[in-house]
């Protein structure tokens, strides 16, 4: 069983952005410049976002954060969505998810310059994700994807189960794991909260990603002698011993699962650090993309 450490890759790739971003520099290219909207005070995209600074800073991106409050209008997001489309210095943008309630998040997407939309989250760069085109890759699935590059992780005609189909995760992965190439040509299921016999689809796979939501979700009875276990889980849970008073929760029940598997990403440590990561990736692309 080899776990997955997306840890210790999304630090190589950083080292490797830096590099890149020094060849840059030298040639006297325009370093990217990544911006961010922060909306409200939830906890944990505040801490999300702010790593994402930290991960510009040692990459050597310039980096913008801007905080609005829990109370904003949609159309002062929008306007502050629209300075930075026309500003010339800023490349790409992210507009932390989720948004407060009161905020339409469709519009918002929707008003994004699709050349600075790093996340790759307007229906454009949806679109042009689906035909393979050059864009950019919702973060968290090209995260999984790198992941399970630099891992060597066999996926031809594999059996792949996704769960959970939401527009950042869910559906994107698989699209993505569908698709002609490498990572991908997997025979895709996803699955949902309305999907019958989960269990036993889940035990037919050889590729799990689990997005759900829910803390141990996929236990060991669900899952393939061999398969490939991706956990995408990233549930806060209370807990008074650690410094920061919480601590993260799997979909997967990492202990029983792990022994059956080829492989398998742990929480934390696996996929969430390959998110940031990919979106440093998405941010080098700009100059590429932002032309397209
Ligand atoms: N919230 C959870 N994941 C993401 C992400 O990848 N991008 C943004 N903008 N918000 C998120």
């Amino acid at each position: 069983m080899v776990v997955l450490d997306g840890k210790e890759t999304s630090a190589k790739i950083r080292a490797e952005l830096a590099e890149q971003v020094k060849a840059l520099k030298a040639e006297g290219g325009k370093v990217p410049h990544l911006a961010a909207i922060l909306v409200g005070e939830d906890g944990a995209s505040r801490t999300y976002v702010n790593a994402k600074v930290r991960d510009c800073e040692e990459v050597g991106f310039g980096s913008t954060l801007i905080k609005l409050p829990a109370e904003t209008t949609q159309e002062e997001l929008l306007k502050a969505i629209n300075k930075l489309n026309n500003d010339e210095d800023i490349d790409g943008y992210i507009v932390q998810l989720p948004l407060p309630k009161h905020i339409d998040e469709t519009a918002v997407l929707m008003a994004v310059d699709p050349k600075k939309d790093v996340d790759g989250f307007h229906p454009q760069n949806v679109g042009r994700m689906t035909l393979g085109l050059p864009t950019y890759i919702p973060a968290t699935p090209m995260g999984i994807v790198e992941l399970l590059r630099r891992y060597e992780v066999p996926t031809e005609g594999k059996d792949c189960v996704v769960i959970g189909r939401s527009h950042i995760v869910g559906s994107p992965m698989s699209i993505l794991l569908s698709q002609h190439n490498y990572p991908g040509n997997c025979t895709v299921t996803l699955c949902h909260s309305r999907t019958k016999n989960l269990e036993e689809i889940c035990r037919k796979a050889d590729i799990i990603v689990a997005a759900l939501g829910r803390p141990g979700f996929v236990t060991a009875d669900m899952v393939k002698e061999g398969a490939c276990v991706i956990d995408v889980g990233i549930t806060r849970v209370d807990d008074a011993t650690k410094k920061s008073g919480f601590r993260l929760l799997g979909d997967v029940d990492f202990d029983a699962v792990a022994p059956k598997c080829s492989f398998i990403t742990p929480v934390p440590g696996g996929v969430g650090p390959m998110t940031r990561a990919a979106l440093m990736m998405n941010t080098m692309k700009v100059t590429e993309l932002g032309q397209a």
